[in-house]
């Protein structure tokens, strides 16, 4: 996924979208630059690598003008080159793109058939000689726009500049948000709210299909049609302090010692504490006793909650669920039986893939519902139903807070459907959801664990491989945790269900390898407690993470000099993967500190892909 920027303003440009370009950096940070209208057209500087390497040739080749874009890339098409880096620009056309034209090759080789040059192996630079071909054709800057985007397929945010245009901006969206910001004066392009945020809190989300001319004191929004529409102004809290680190090293660090409160917040929009019930505005939204399953649709971390939450669903609802990559989903024609709740959840609600099959299982004429961070974003706004998740902005690539507000969510959700589907007496539901709303104090007493646990990961930031174990809903939280791991310190990690790992995986354990194993005290552990002395036995280096350090398994020789506990807080079992969640991102946190890895922009990754 791509940043993208565009202001038509009355100050020095140059620096604001920088400035935007900077709070855009987690969503792609393999190139960047900006283009700047002056009067002889629109003035590109371009960098590989970070924003930084951008602000080194900005000082060097100051450019002048108060109307520019920006973008900060994650590399579809062509290398992280400074060729390849946008803004791309052909004849009088300059623009940035978020998103993947999927017809460029066909599109390429018909304009290369007349004659024309390209100057990069992207996409993106297909659409400047498209809309440059169409000016001189003569056709009016609405039109020759128009006509260029009913030939292109895929996905796409853009901004544009055109030579001579001086106080215009073009924009469009399809596939890949975009909103316009309302400033004094001024027009702003973003790809989110986050983008325009330094300059106005005034949005317009625009909508599949939308595109815009914006000009300092006016936006015209035409829709796919072409017709002229009005899309509301709504006004966003996007403010500078929930996107600063504080005294955090990093913003992982921070969104992490962040989730006793972002829990509670996420608990308050599901659960009612006098009333000790799930809050009657939830239980108006939703009948779960006319659903006859659950159909969970998620990429990455999102799906690893999602599997978590299956665990209580069918435990204490009743309900049956199957959870699946969105990826694998919508392309294998799944059976969809009548009475299914397809839930897509994401961070994000723009991951392409989890976004695709909500729309399948709605044109299957499933009911929907998506369990999203971001509350305008195009899974919450075509979802039949919103579940919200406040977490707050996660900048971190890295998703810790994000994910225990969706385990929050999902099992506020788990607690109404045990009590709509008479699973649970009125006495039983203000037990889970006392349990539930004790968990931000837990998950407090959790990151006490970060000492111990500092201690031990420089020993595990030396590892070539680490396997998480767990049973139960803590086996998918050991893959989230073996997820963290890789994702930010480059280690190979792999999570397996304990009981599977003698069927194979067990071949891997050796001196070198160290084994994470999640052990709460629940009625799993006496098995799990087996397969730690198998580890053992095999020479394998111990991580165990429990609540019970007196019954951890006594073992001898090399194995008990290596062994590590990690005294995690009492917990109800219920509750115990959001408690969990604590010391599994810490160990992955903390190595990848020591291993001096980028943790908030790891390498090849991106926010959120809104690509396939
Ligand atoms: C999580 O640490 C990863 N960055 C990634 O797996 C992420 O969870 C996945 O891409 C889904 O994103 P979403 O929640 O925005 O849909």
């Amino acid at each position: 996924m791509c940043g993208i920027i565009g202001i038509i303003g009355r100050e020095p440009v140059a620096p604001r979208l920088l400035e935007s370009l900077r709070r855009l950096e987690y969503r792609g940070y393999d190139s960047a630059g900006i283009a700047v209208q002056t009067e002889a057209g629109p003035e590109r500087r371009r960098a590989a690598g970070k924003i930084r390497n951008l602000e080194a040739v900005i000082a060097e080749q100051p450019v002048a003008g108060t109307t520019g874009i920006g973008h900060t890339r994650w590399a579809t098409h062509g290398a992280p080159t400074v060729a390849n880096a946008h803004p791309h620009s052909y004849g009088k056309v300059t623009l940035v793109h978020n998103g993947i034209i999927e017809n460029y090759a066909e599109l390429k080789a018909g304009l290369k058939a007349q004659g024309q040059v390209f100057e990069s192996d992207t996409d993106t630079e297909v659409i400047a000689h498209l809309l440059d071909s169409a000016l001189q054709s003569g056709l009016k800057l609405k039109d020759a726009f128009k006509s260029v985007l009913y030939q292109l397929h895929g996905a796409y945010a853009l901004a544009v500049l055109v030579s001579g245009e001086s106080d215009t901006l073009l924009g469009a969206r399809r596939g890949s948000p975009l909103v316009i910001g309302w400033g004094e004066d001024e027009m702003y392009l973003g790809s989110d709210a986050l983008a325009v945020g330094p300059f106005t809190q005034r949005v317009t989300y625009l909508e599949e299909g939308d595109w815009v001319i914006l000009h300092k004191a006016s936006a015209e929004v035409r829709d796919a049609g072409g017709f002229l529409v009005n899309r509301p102004i709504v006004t966003v809290s996007a403010s500078a302090a929930l996107v600063e680190k504080g005294s955090f090293r990093h913003f992982m660090e921070k969104e992490v010692h962040e989730q006793p409160e972002s829990c509670q917040r996420t608990f308050s929009a599901y659960l009612d504490p006098v009333a000790q019930s799930v809050r009657a505005d939830i239980k108006a939204g939703i009948d779960f006793s006319k659903i006859t399953r659950l159909q969970i649709i998620a990429c990455g971390t999102a799906y690893y909650a999602g599997s978590i939450a299956r665990y209580a669903f069918e435990k204490i609802a009743g309900l049956p669920v199957d959870v699946e990559v969105a990826s694998e989903f919508r392309y294998r024609t799944p059976a969809m039986t009548p009475g299914t709740l397809a839930i897509a959840v994401s961070q994000s609600g723009e991951t392409a893939d989890t976004l695709a099959a909500l729309r399948w299982c709605k044109d299957q004429g499933l009911m929907t519902a998506a369990v999203v961070n971001v509350h305008t974003s195009t899974m919450a706004r075509e979802a039949d139903l919103l579940w919200p998740t406040h977490a707050g902005p996660e900048i971190g690539v890295a998703s810790t807070k994000a994910f225990t507000a969706q385990l929050s969510a999902l099992l506020s959700l788990v607690v109404c459907a045990a009590a709509q589907r008479g699973r649970i007496t009125k006495a039983q539901e203000a037990h889970y959801v006392q349990t539930l709303l004790e968990s931000p104090g837990l998950i407090a007493e959790a990151l006490g664990m970060n000492a111990d646990i500092v201690r031990m990961t420089y020993e595990l930031s030396k590892a070539r491989d680490v396997i998480y174990l767990g049973r139960g809903d803590m086996y998918p939280l050991a893959l989230e945790g073996a997820l963290k791991l890789k994702e930010i310190s480059y280690i190979h990690a792999e999570g397996y269900a304990a009981g599977e790992l003698k069927h194979g995986p067990i071949a891997l354990i050796d001196e070198k390898t160290p084994v994470v194993v999640i052990a709460p005290d629940d009625d799993l552990f006496e098995k799990t407690a087996s397969n730690v002395q198998e580890v053992a036995a095999r020479g394998g280096r111990v991580i165990m993470i429990t609540n019970v350090p007196g019954k951890v398994p006594t073992l001898s020789g090399d194995a008990a000099k290596s062994l590590k506990v990690i005294k995690a807080p009492d917990c109800d079992p219920f509750i115990a993967a959001l408690v969990y969640s604590v010391p599994i991102q810490l160990l992955a946190y903390h190595t990848a500190v020591h291993k001096g890895t980028d943790v908030d922009q790891p390498r090849n990754l991106a926010k959120s892909v809104t690509v396939e």
